[in-house]
């Protein structure tokens, strides 16, 4: 299955929703390099770009929170940071591992999770900023 960023996930923020499409689109590259066995030096790349764009969106986010006085700024941040280990350790678990059904699993729980904080968390965010 590939990730996109569907009518339901859009949160009306430009900037978010545009990082959004690039980090599932990251994913989807990531999938694509195990699941069509390339070389583990394709993995390695595109894995560690995974980490530093989710790293970089974070942040970004984070940002826009600070900016528009955002009161849910401290949960935010703390999912964010649980959210970049447990990325971090599956992303890892798939280097050494590869392709395998539970490595592939865990990866799609992992975004299943963002997914749904976006549906959430970033639907509300984008709101606030929107009104501040
Ligand atoms: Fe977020």
């Amino acid at each position: 299955m590939r990730y996109e960023v569907t009518q339901d996930l859009l949160t009306g923020n430009a900037l978010i929703d545009s990082e959004h499409r690039q980090l599932f689109d990251a994913v989807n590259k990531l999938m694509d390099a195990c699941s069509q066995g390339k070389g583990r030096e394709q993995i390695q790349q595109t894995a560690a770009f995974l980490n530093q764009y989710v790293r970089k969106h974070f942040q970004d986010e984070e940002n826009l929170q600070l900016q528009s006085k955002y009161p849910n700024y401290a949960s935010h941040k703390q999912f964010h940071e649980g959210y970049r280990r447990q990325l971090a350790q599956v992303v890892e678990e798939l280097q050494k591992n590869g392709n395998t059904v539970k490595t592939l699993g865990d990866l799609n729980q992992t975004v299943a999770v963002l997914v749904s904080h976006i549906r959430t968390e970033d639907k509300r965010l984008a709101r606030h900023i929107k009104e501040h």
